[in-house]
């Protein structure tokens, strides 16, 4: 079983439409794959189906609140076969707090909560990391981080990545960042090509070769709440994360 969390400081850079989508990839690859919700905004699990407002499901919210805490009991089927998830909430934002201190990190989740027979275990963030993000860097073997590849997408990464290493050093020494991969590229503009090539340079082989490009599948896939390869099956977009999603199960020990 591989612990992966999602993240990156910046809101909107593609953190939860990259997490369902390799999740339903790895689950087609024929990995048992659960999603493991930790934004209060709930998009993932919207995206899979999961909207509190509409179905009456447990979340993690309500798990974290439970005297017993039997995680199993709060982990869904998905219409994909192979691929579960664990919603999230609003109400788990009361468990949201700004970390200002390593110290003061509230592990809610444990890696042994965690039933065994999965595979792959994936987490969305929400963005500006607070205790939900770092018990997840906390707990999870790699760190994997998109980055926008557009204007000022550098910006802000160097938050991310101290706290990658803030984790490293006081909470998980064996956490590993996987790697990065450029989301909501636009091929027509040079400034896709400019922000992947600076991205490249520093980055080096850390940067997966597969591009996630601009495709609106990937947003009327959310519209439809399914992951885009049940949505369009041959989109760019569907083609493109199958593609990643190869090259990171290639890279996990
Ligand atoms: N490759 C893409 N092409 C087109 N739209 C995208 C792409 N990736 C994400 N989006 C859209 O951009 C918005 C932000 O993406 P999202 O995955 O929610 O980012 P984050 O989780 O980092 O905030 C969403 O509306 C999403 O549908
Ligand atoms: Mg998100």
């Amino acid at each position: 079983m591989k612990l992966i969390v999602v993240i990156n400081n910046k809101g909107g850079v593609g953190k939860t439409t990259s997490v369902v989508n390799l999740a339903a990839s790895f689950a087609r690859l024929g990995k048992k794959t659960l999603l493991v919700d930790l934004d209060p905004s709930a998009s993932a699990s919207i995206h899979l189906g999961f909207d509190k407002v509409i179905t009456n499901h447990k979340t993690l919210c309500d798990y974290l609140l439970s005297e017993n805490r039997i995680l199993k009991d709060y982990i869904y089927p998905t219409s994909e076969n192979n691929l579960f998830c664990l919603p999230s909430e609003t109400a788990l934002s009361e468990f949201y707090d700004e970390i200002l201190q390593e110290e003061e990190v509230e592990l809610f989740l444990n890696r042994k909560d965690f039933p065994k027979e999965n595979d792959i275990v994936i987490f969305d963030t929400p963005p500006n990391m607070g205790n939900l993000a770092m018990n997840a860097l906390a707990i999870t073997d790699y760190a994997l981080i998109p980055i926008q590849t557009q204007h000022m997408a550098l910006t802000g990464l160097d938050l991310t990545i101290k706290l990658v290493e803030k984790a490293q050093r006081h909470l998980n020494p064996k956490l590993e960042i996987l790697g990065y991969f450029g989301t909501n590229y636009d091929r027509r503009t040079n400034v896709a090509k400019e922000v992947y090539a600076s991205i490249q340079s520093r980055f080096g082989n850390k940067v997966f070769n597969t591009v996630i490009g601009i495709n609106s599948k990937l947003i009327e896939a959310y519209g439809a709440q399914k992951p885009i390869l049940a949505y369009a099956p041959s989109a760019r977009g569907t083609k493109e994360y199958k593609a990643l999603a190869g090259e990171i199960i290639k890279r996990l020990k």
